[in-house]
């Protein structure tokens, strides 16, 4: 099957207040302004800068993403932030069972099926991450784990255009260790045959400027999720310039 184009996007995590989410962000958006990039551009800051960040991309083509949102629409949930109030803000994009969220805050599949449907509610993309941990892997146990997550967090009336999923090894994330290329086509396999045609699949895990080209030129990837390396625009830039 033919793939489109790929997507880079940048997780900056708990990172950014107004001013360096501000000079970072205009930064991406003049080279992606400058140069013609060969694949679509997103940047998922923390929920208290999205409005800074996205004033400093108007007019780019750089899309905005949340890094998670509440299940409910509004009401009593201190501390919650709902899809909705992200799309308000300029959002096209949530990423939703990020591992940091699975296991830092023991957030179930349930969990996140019911935020990816949110996100669907309030007219964003779910960018739904899935993975396995060290152990998972040296059990032999990540294609069953993926599939497990993938079963429990998609929602029915799932389509192409509004899942994207996020294979992020737990062991990878922040490491400096990622799969071997062979493991990353055997798991993006594996997802494909358990979403719908033309979903995009991406990797994430220590992707840096060294490694993007390797990983991107596999055409079971359509992409990549970026955390550490995102947050410098000449590494981010040049994670997208490795697009084939
Ligand atoms: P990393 O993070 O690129 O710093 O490994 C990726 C992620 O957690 O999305």
């Amino acid at each position: 099957m033919a793939r489109g184009r790929k997507l880079i996007a940048g997780n900056w995590k708990m990172n950014g207040l107004r001013a360096d989410g501000a000079a970072l962000a205009e930064a991406i958006g003049a080279r992606a302004k400058a140069g013609s990039a060969r694949c679509d551009l997103l940047v998922c800051p923390p929920a208290t800068i999205v409005d800074v960040v996205g004033k400093a991309l108007a007019g780019s083509v750089v899309a905005l993403g949340g890094q998670d949102c509440a299940p409910a629409e509004k009401g009593a949930f201190t501390g919650d932030i709902s899809a909705e109030m992200l799309k308000d803000a300029g959002c096209a994009y949530v990423i939703l069972g990020h591992s940091e969220r699975r296991h830092g805050h023991g957030e179930s599949d349930a969990q996140v099926r019911a935020k990816v449907a949110a996100a669907w509610r309030a007219g964003l993309v779910a960018i739904l991450c899935v993975g396995e941990t060290r152990a998972e892997r040296e059990a032999g146990r990540e294609v069953a784990v993926v599939s497990g997550q993938l079963s429990g967090a998609i929602p029915g009336g799932v389509a192409a255009n509004k899942l994207v999923i996020a294979y992020e090894p737990v062991w990878a994330i922040g490491t400096g260790l990622t799969p071997t290329l062979a493991d990353i086509t055997t798991v993006h396999a594996v997802i494909r045959d358990n979403i719908p045609a033309g979903t995009r699949i991406l990797y994430g895990g220590s992707v840096n400027p060294a490694n993007a080209r390797e990983i991107l030129s596999l055409a079971e990837v359509d992409g990549a999720l970026v955390g550490g390396a995102s947050l410098k625009a000449d590494d981010f830039w040049a994670i997208a310039e490795a697009c084939p």
